[in-house]
């Protein structure tokens, strides 16, 4: 079927379940009061809705994300919430930015979800660009509106570089031969032809499991849309900007539900520093820094789904949730200060 012809087709918001949806609901949901919480990730508006429900009239919900289709849907299913739910075409990284005026006029900002990575929505339409199993065009942009896309990326990069980001973004043991195939191959305009070159260019005896695409597709993914460089920079903004605890109110918590480890690694290197405080050197015998805990862990490492979630939404099968809760004003140390 060409991709054109899916063009149109009605998208529909449930297409996209919410992973831990309850969780992150008694994470961040604030019943009483005025307050703002972020939803850095908005998509379809899932975790949205669900935040909204659970909070009192009081709280407004600030909705990012980069991609205008999925503010258009977030918008349909957040309308019954009127001014409550404001929606910003924007990426996550100007979160302290956008969301200072939000908080002026309403409240304490009280949590911050990340729901990282790719939508169902974003995956199942096929002109997005982002999946090997339906042909495509070679896009993967989250915001289709600007930057380079992934046939660019394939197109002007040598073996070497290729290699590298494949191996870095995807942890791709194949990636010299992979990137070998590509730059015989190009230029690589749609997905199914890049998938059909990467499948060449795995040995047959390692093309079982997963499919021998998923790294190459998911490192691009990451390179095109800086994801990475991103979530980096947004994580230390959320930590400053959330209101930390108070005689008489809980702190502002942050939860991050990750789906592979390099997203995963930056959450639990920046919670990590937050808690510990301190960034003398170990051998120093007492703190010089004076730096105490910004943050107390609320999960205990990283939280999974239950077997009857992944058995009903396969896309929670590698999700990792971390939260923290801010117990005291910052600074929070950068991981590379420690
Ligand atoms: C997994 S989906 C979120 C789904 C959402 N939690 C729901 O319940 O429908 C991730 C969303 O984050 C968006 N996104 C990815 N990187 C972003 C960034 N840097 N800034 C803003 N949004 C981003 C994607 O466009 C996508 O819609």
């Amino acid at each position: 079927m060409p991709a054109t012809c899916l063009l149109h087709r009605p998208v529909d918001a449930a297409a996209h379940e919410p992973v831990l949806v309850d969780e992150v609901v008694r994470l961040l949901a604030v019943p009483v009061g005025a307050a703002v919480v972020v939803d850095a990730t908005v998509g379809a508006g899932g975790h949205a809705a669900a935040l909204l429900a659970a909070s009192g009239p009081d709280v407004r919900l600030v909705g990012f994300d980069r991609d205008p289709d999925a503010l258009a849907l977030a918008r349909r299913r957040l309308a019954a919430y009127g001014d409550r739910a404001v929606l910003v075409h924007a990426p996550y990284d100007e979160l302290a930015d956008t969301v200072a005026p939000v908080v002026a006029s309403t409240g304490p900002l009280l949590g911050v979800l990340y729901d990282l990575g790719v939508s169902s929505l974003q995956l199942d339409r096929s002109e997005r660009g982002f999946s090997f199993r339906t042909d495509g065009p070679l896009d993967m942009r989250m915001d289709p509106t600007s930057g380079r896309t992934a046939a660019d990326l394939v197109d002007e990069l040598d073996a070497p570089a290729l290699a590298a980001l494949l191996r870095d973004y995807g942890e791709e043991r194949f990636a010299r031969r992979i990137a070998a195939a590509i730059v015989r191959a190009r230029p690589l305009t749609t997905t199914g032809a890049l998938a059909e070159v990467v499948t060449a260019a795995v040995p047959a005896a390692a093309r079982g499991g997963v499919h021998p695409a998923t790294r190459t597709f998911q490192a691009l993914r990451i390179a095109v849309n800086a994801e990475l460089e991103r979530f980096g920079a947004s994580l230390p903004q959320a930590l400053e900007a959330v209101a930390p605890a108070a005689a008489d109110a809980r702190g502002g918590r942050i939860a991050v539900l990750s789906y592979h480890s390099l997203e995963d690694r930056i959450a639990k290197r920046v919670f990590a520093a937050a808690a510990a405080g301190c960034v003398c050197p170990p051998q120093l015998p007492v703190c010089g820094c004076g730096r105490t805990a910004v943050v107390r862990p609320l999960t205990r490492g990283a939280q999974r789904p239950t077997d009857a979630e992944v058995a009903r939404n396969p896309r929670a099968r590698s999700a990792k949730l971390r939260a923290v809760e801010k117990v005291a004003p910052g600074p929070s140390p950068r991981p590379e200060e420690r």
